[in-house]
């Protein structure tokens, strides 16, 4: 048997963080412990997109970042292709790549010049790279001009995609992705899933995505993880989860699951 992309055994993560109890003066704040992530066990096969649905605050980032080596879990292991997060934490940055919603940039390069930056840094530029990102970038829908003007000069939805871009650039094993499709329009949202789609089809990648939106997950994923309060509360394909918990889509699974929600409490989010 291969060695799983993604195998988690018994991991934790709090954050201590001062917080104010209910009728207690402004002032008057004692440090609490929040737990983000309790005891969590995941293995993924290589190959794939895995899913990580929950509302805010379900402890999804916490679990990308640590397998990202950018935070450590208080206990238990995590391991990326056999790799310790912690103990072999450069083994596994060589064959990982995080996309996020707030990703970093040279503002005042162009995103050609922040692609070939990262490239370096990965040890990955060859013959033919700008032609690969000019056809990446032109899938998910950016005009070809915009390639070489200063980052800062694009709209936050073009830069989300070119930080999707760089991420594929530097052929990772697995693809961590945060988000990458939350605030892009209907249809740039579309072309994301479609570039997704195709590198699956041409290469050997396990992509982990956390997303907010059901049909997305149902669209893109052969594997749901469903999670809520640092718990993961069901774990399957759509169909299976549909099927379990006799719902039509993963929005009723959700409900029937935790009583709530997830797509009205996104509302009320960007409501307040
Ligand atoms: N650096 C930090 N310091 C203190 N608390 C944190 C920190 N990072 C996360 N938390 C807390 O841990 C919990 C899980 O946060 P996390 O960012 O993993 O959630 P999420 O599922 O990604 O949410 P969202 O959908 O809003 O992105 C939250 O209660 C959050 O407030
Ligand atoms: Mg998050």
């Amino acid at each position: 048997m291969s060695v799983p992309a993604i195998e988690i055994q018994g991991v934790r993560k709090a954050f201590r963080r001062r917080e104010r109890e209910a009728g207690a003066p402004w002032w008057k704040r004692e440090w609490k412990e929040k737990v983000a992530l309790h005891e969590l066990d995941l293995a993924v096969v290589p190959g794939g997109i895995t899913g990580i649905l929950g509302p805010n605050g379900s402890g999804k980032s916490t679990l990308i970042r640590i397998l990202g080596t950018l935070l450590t879990p208080d206990s238990g292991t995590a391991r990326v292709f056999g790799w310790d997060v912690v103990k072999e934490a450069l083994e596994v940055r060589t064959h990982v790549n995080r996309v996020s919603v707030e990703a970093a940039f040279f503002k005042e390069l162009s995103p050609w010049e922040n692609m070939v930056y990262a490239a370096r840094l990965y040890g990955n530029v060859r013959r033919g790279t700008r032609r690969r990102v000019l056809e990446v970038l032109e899938l998910l829908g950016l005009p070809r001009d915009v390639i070489d003007q200063p980052m800062k000069q694009l709209s936050r939805g073009q830069q989300q995609k070119v930080a999707i871009a760089r991420s594929f650039l530097t052929a990772p094993s697995l693809l961590l992705m945060d988000e990458p499709t939350t605030g892009l329009d209907p249809r740039s949202k579309k072309e994301v899933q479609a570039v997704l789609e195709t590198l699956r089809a041409e290469r050997e990648i396990t992509v982990l995505i956390c997303t907010h939106d059901m049909d997305e997950a149902a669209a893109l994923c052969e594997r749901v993880l469903m999670m809520d309060g640092g718990r993961v509360l069901a774990d399957g394909s759509p169909a299976e989860l549909c099927r379990e918990h006799g719902g039509a889509t993963l929005e009723d699974v959700f409900m029937h699951l935790t009583g709530k929600r997830l797509e009205a409490e996104e509302a009320e989010e960007v409501a307040r």
